[in-house]
């Protein structure tokens, strides 16, 4: 058995995620608790090469289910490298990213259906579902014009892609947030960060006790 906190966080782009995500794992490691924070492909290098090939601008002819594939091939990678040994020391570990987003992108936005996507994603991660989701909840206009005022970001090819997308990306997370209820808690993530920050800890507080 793992001794350590296996949480995930969710959500657009734009919602906040990084920020927040590392504002929580400050505090908690000023309380004393070993803290691994990581995102999806986290610098893990056969992870990394998968996701640039997802991500080239120039490989617009991917097909859905292959996109589908690689990001749980990704996901496989990060989880043996870097997850699996952390939890195996006792960490808490804060994942920017893991399966719900296929679930929300590529299982409802690009339509290859939540319980297939879910059932290839199962064999990537054998049972090491996170305890803990965070669903960092945003309209996707609120968000994407977040991202426009951090210049200096790279746009990758999804960022590229239709408001409908986005909107669609979102009732994907609402739709898992009421299926897995006990494991997905929203966040509203339009409210100050410091307020945001504040409902995240509460969460997170409540699950370490
Ligand atoms: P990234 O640069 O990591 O963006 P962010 O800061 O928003 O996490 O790009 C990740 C993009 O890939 C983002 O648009 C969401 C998408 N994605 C999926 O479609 N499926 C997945 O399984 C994952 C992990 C990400």
């Amino acid at each position: 058995m793992d001794k350590g906190v296996f949480i995930s966080i969710e959500g657009p782009e734009g919602a906040g995620k990084s920020t927040i995500v590392g504002m929580i794992a400050e505090h908690l490691e000023q309380k004393g608790y070993k803290i691994v924070q990581t995102r999806e492909p986290g610098g893990i290098d056969i992870a990394e090469q998968i996701r640039n090939v997802i991500l080239a601008k120039e490989n617009t002819a991917m097909d859905p289910r292959t996109e589908a594939l690689l990001y749980a091939a990704a996901r496989r990678q990060h989880l043996v490298e870097r997850v699996k040994p952390a939890l195996e020391q006792g960490a808490i570990v804060l994942c920017d990213r893991f399966i719900d987003s296929s679930l929300a992108y590529q299982g409802y936005a690009r339509g290859l259906g939540i319980d297939e996507v879910y059932s290839i994603n199962e064999f990537a991660i054998e049972n090491m579902m996170p305890k803990l989701t965070l669903y960092f909840d945003i309209e996707p206009e609120v968000g994407l014009q977040r991202i426009n005022q951090h210049k200096g970001r790279e746009v990758n090819r999804l960022d590229l892609e239709a408001i409908d997308f986005h909107r669609k990306v979102r009732e994907g997370y609402i739709q898992l947030s009421k299926r897995f209820g006990s494991r997905i808690k929203t966040i509203d993530a339009s409210k100050p960060v410091q307020a945001v920050f504040d409902d995240a800890l509460g969460i997170i507080g409540k699950i370490l006790k």
